[in-house]
Order: structure tokens, then sequence, then C-alpha cells
């Protein structure tokens, strides 16, 4: 089997980065543009159901995720998945950095994390390397002693609700960091409510040729047993087949309002 923890210490390419089609034109948005890559397996699951890492996918999708990684001016992660795949969302590829660097951008995404209750262990491995800035989005309910630990390594944006407000969190990346680009790495919770409020544009999805069945095993929308507030339409725009493995591109249908 194979983990969702993909490993980041692959070799690769450089891409171009083809500026996405909604900041063409005069029309800006108020938000970055939000782009979420996830694997999953032929039943729709992207990790186990103890949620530890498991190594599902090629070297071919592992160099996809650090490419799309690379296309964002932020890389943006759920505190789970942080916890448990203890990745530093660094880009170990100097071709990739290079290519960044030609788009005016600096070497590494700035580092977003998000959870709402904050406790965020300062010892992981994000935590450990200086290669860009780290910045949290979480609420009030962080306990003071993470607030200090985590104060020396991040900056840390506290909301007084019990939950992170998605969209307002993606203006202040927007207004404040200059990010026009965001690179989703999940997981699913933090997918799931993007995806509820409209705030996903594009999706990558790699499908990787294996089964794993279980109800407790999440899929690309997490385990609620709730349907999604409305369902969400996906336009296919690419599909690249490598091996067993298909990668495709959607663009997700902008909620109506
Ligand atoms: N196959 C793939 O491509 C892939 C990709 C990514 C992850 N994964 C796997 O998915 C699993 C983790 O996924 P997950 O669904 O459990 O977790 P997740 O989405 O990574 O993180 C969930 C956590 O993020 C925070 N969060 C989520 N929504 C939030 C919101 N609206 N506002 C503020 N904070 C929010 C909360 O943190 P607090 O609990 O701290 O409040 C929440 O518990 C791991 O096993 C990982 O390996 C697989």
């Amino acid at each position: 089997m194979k983990s969702a923890k993909r490993n980041r210490n692959v070799g690769g390419t450089s891409v171009s980065r083809r500026r996405p089609e909604r900041f063409r034109g005069s029309h800006i948005l108020r938000r970055p543009f939000v782009t979420a890559t996830f694997a999953m397996t032929v039943d729709g699951k992207i990790t186990t159901r103890t949620l530890s890492p498991v190594d599902f996918t090629t070297r071919e999708d592992k160099l996809h995720l650090l490419r799309q990684r690379s296309l964002g001016d932020a890389v943006l992660i759920g505190h789970s998945t942080l916890k448990h795949d203890n990745v530093r969302l660094g880009l170990p590829q100097e071709e990739l950095r290079e290519a960044r660097i030609k788009r005016g951008q600096p070497p590494y995404p700035l580092r977003v994390i998000v959870s709402n209750e904050g406790k965020i262990d300062n010892r992981l491995k994000i935590f450990q390397s200086d290669i860009s800035p780290i910045v949290i989005f979480s609420t009030t309910l962080m306990p003071r002693k993470y607030r200090c630990a985590l104060l020396e390594k991040a900056t840390l944006h506290l909301s007084k609700s019990r939950r992170v407000d998605l969209a307002q969190m993606l203006q202040t990346l927007r207004s404040e960091y200059k990010v026009r680009t965001v690179a989703c790495e999940g997981g699913a919770t933090l997918f799931r409510s993007l995806l509820e409020q409209g705030l996903v544009d594009h999706l990558n999805l790699t499908i990787a040729p294996y089964l794993f069945g279980g109800a407790n095993a999440p899929t690309l929308t997490g385990l609620s047993k709730e349907f999604l507030p409305q369902s969400v339409h996906c336009s296919l725009l690419g599909m690249r087949v490598v091996g067993d493995e298909c990668f495709l591109t959607y663009r997700i249908r902008a909620k109506k309002h």
C-alpha cells in the first residue's frame, strides 16, 4: 500500500506556470485562486482509517504534488495532515525553485497552517525549517503555552470565533501577504470546508490503482455522513495517464449565491 504521505524527497523537473484563467484580463479576485491536490484510490480513499501515512502512489505522483506546490504563492495544510504526515512543505528540487524565481516568486511558498483548537506541536518538522515564513490561522482557543511556543516560529492570526473563517483567511492572505495562488494539500476536512464555501477553484486528483474499502477510511470529502449542502460540479480540464495512474484536473464550478 502506498502512503497518503507523499514522499517529498524525489527528483524533478521544472514546469512553467500558466496564469490561472481568473487572473487573466482585468478581473481581480479578492481572494487567491485555490488549487487543491489529492491522490485517492480507485474506491475514493485518501488514506486509511488510522490516518497514518500510507504510501499508495508512484514517484510520478509525488513529483506532481511538488510541482503543484511550487506553483503556489502559498501552500495550505490542515493541522491533522501536518501532524500525521509531519511534512516541511519544502521544494527539494532546485529546478522548481529556480522556476519560481524566474516567475518573480520567492524560492519557497509561504507555508500556511489551519487549526481551530491551535494545539500545534512546535517540534514538528515544519518548524525546524526556515525556508519560508509560516503563518498559522487559528482561534483564541489556542492555549497560551502553544501560543508562546509557536510565536517564535510563526505568525499567528487568532480569531475570536470557535472556527477559522476560511474566506476571511484567504482574503488576509491576499491583502497582507500578496498571495494570489494557494496550493492546498488537504486533508479532507479542510478541503470539504473550503468546498462548502465555494473556495476551491481547481482540483488535481490522482487516481491510484488500489482499492482499500472500509467505511472508516476517509474519502476526498472526509468521513462525514452528511451530504454537501449542494452537489458540486467539476468540469474536466485535463487528463494524463502515466502507467496505472491517472492525473485529472478539474475546474470546480463557482457556488451560486
Ligand atoms: N491522499 C492525499 O492526497 C492526502 C492529502 C492530504 C491529507 N491526506 C491524509 O488525510 C489525513 C488527514 O485529513 P483530515 O481530514 O483528518 O484532516 P485535515 O483536513 O488535514 O485537518 C483537519 C484539521 O484542520 C483544522 N481545520 C479543518 N477545517 C478547518 C476550518 N474550517 N477552520 C479551521 N481549522 C480547520 C482542524 O484542526 P484542529 O483539530 O487543530 O482544530 C481540523 O481538525 C491524513 O491521514 C493525511 O495523510 C491525504
